[in-house]
């Protein structure tokens, strides 16, 4: 069966935002954000805690979290690699973050400058801190299906990560198809072999992105495998500018689309949404990708 209802977990303002070649103004971010909470997201990544020669895009975090944050009703989580990411953090009163690891080794060098397995020994003290500080956190895994430098992935190198965040205290996991790659039959392999090793599916998260055309297919498996948080984008906004073919993460239009057409509540207005990245569109000079977008708007 299918769940009655799915929390959207809007990653637009980070992942997508994290990509753009042209510098977008604190004040357009704060607005983008301040519109999605209007169109009924309640999740809503906001930035990262990262270093900013890294991702130079989200180097206004501190300026932007604190103009967002008052946002009634709307939960803000934002990427922390390390512990200076999680000091500057929680110094900005931040509730929720995210630590980040992968299921390969080429992506943990190419993203956090870390073996997997420095990287999760960088986490787990990050995350202890994080949850007695109160917060909830979330553990990404990237690479979770195939990886531009290494093929396809095994089973087993995802669900250790996946355990090791898991032991460290995650609250729940994202698990990234960084590149698009996946295909709803491995989707559903990965998920039940998590389960077999003692990962349950209401801790479970699945970020998909576009490239192949599979996100909503993918995302169909796991619903009814029983997933019910699913990562987005507003106006299919992102990829990731550490994973060269990464484009195009699963558009938040699209999801709700396939929602609301399949009797799953949401929260979204999707009329405003579709607004919304029209607007967003606009301030980036480009169409949005989002099928759904084109169909319900005249941009
Ligand atoms: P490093 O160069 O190894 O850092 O980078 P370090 O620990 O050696 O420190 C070097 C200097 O950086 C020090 O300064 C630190 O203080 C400073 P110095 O003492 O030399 O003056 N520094 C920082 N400054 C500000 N904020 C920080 C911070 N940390 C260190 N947090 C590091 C390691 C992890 C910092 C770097 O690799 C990094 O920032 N990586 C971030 C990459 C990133 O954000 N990628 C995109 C997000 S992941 C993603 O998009 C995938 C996802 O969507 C899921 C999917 O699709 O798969 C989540
Ligand atoms: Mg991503």
């Amino acid at each position: 069966g299918l769940p009655a209802r799915v929390r959207i977990h809007e990653v637009g303002a980070r992942d997508g935002l994290q990509n753009e070649k042209t510098a977008v103004p604190v004040e357009v971010k704060a607005e983008f954000i301040r519109r999605l909470a209007d169109a009924g997201l309640t999740t809503i990544e906001a930035t990262s805690f990262v270093h900013p020669k890294w991702v130079p895009q989200l180097a206004d975090a501190e300026q932007l979290f604190p103009k967002v944050s008052e946002l009634p009703g709307v939960a803000l989580p934002v990427l922390v690699p390390n512990q200076r990411g999680l000091d500057r953090a929680l110094a900005l009163g931040a509730r929720r973050v995210a630590v980040f690891a992968s299921a390969t080794e080429s992506f943990a060098k190419a993203n956090l400058n870390r073996t997997v397995d420095e990287s999760l020994a960088v986490f787990e003290p990050v995350v202890r801190q994080a949850k007695d500080a109160g917060a909830h956190v979330r553990g990404y895994v990237s690479m979770c299906f195939g990886d531009p430098w290494e093929g396809p992935v095994p089973l087993h190198q995802v669900v250790r990560v996946c355990r090791a965040l898991r032991d460290m205290g995650c609250d729940e996991l994202s698990l990234g198809d960084t590149i698009g790659v996946a295909t709803p039959g491995h989707v559903l392999d990965l998920l039940a072999q998590l389960n077999e090793e003692g990962v349950p599916t209401d801790e479970i998260g699945v970020h998909f992105h576009d490239t192949y055309g599979q996100a909503l297919s993918n995302t169909l498996a796991a619903l009814q495998h029983g997933v019910t948080t699913v990562d987005a984008s507003a106006g299919g906004l992102g990829g990731c500018p550490y994973a060269r073919s990464a484009t195009g993460n699963l558009a938040t239009e699209d999801l709700v689309w396939m929602l609301r057409g399949l009797g799953i509540d949401t929260g979204v207005d999707l009329g405003r949404l579709v607004a919304t990245s029209v607007w967003m569109a606009e301030q980036l000079g480009r169409p949005s990708p989002s099928r759904t977008v084109r169909a319900l708007s005249h941009q």
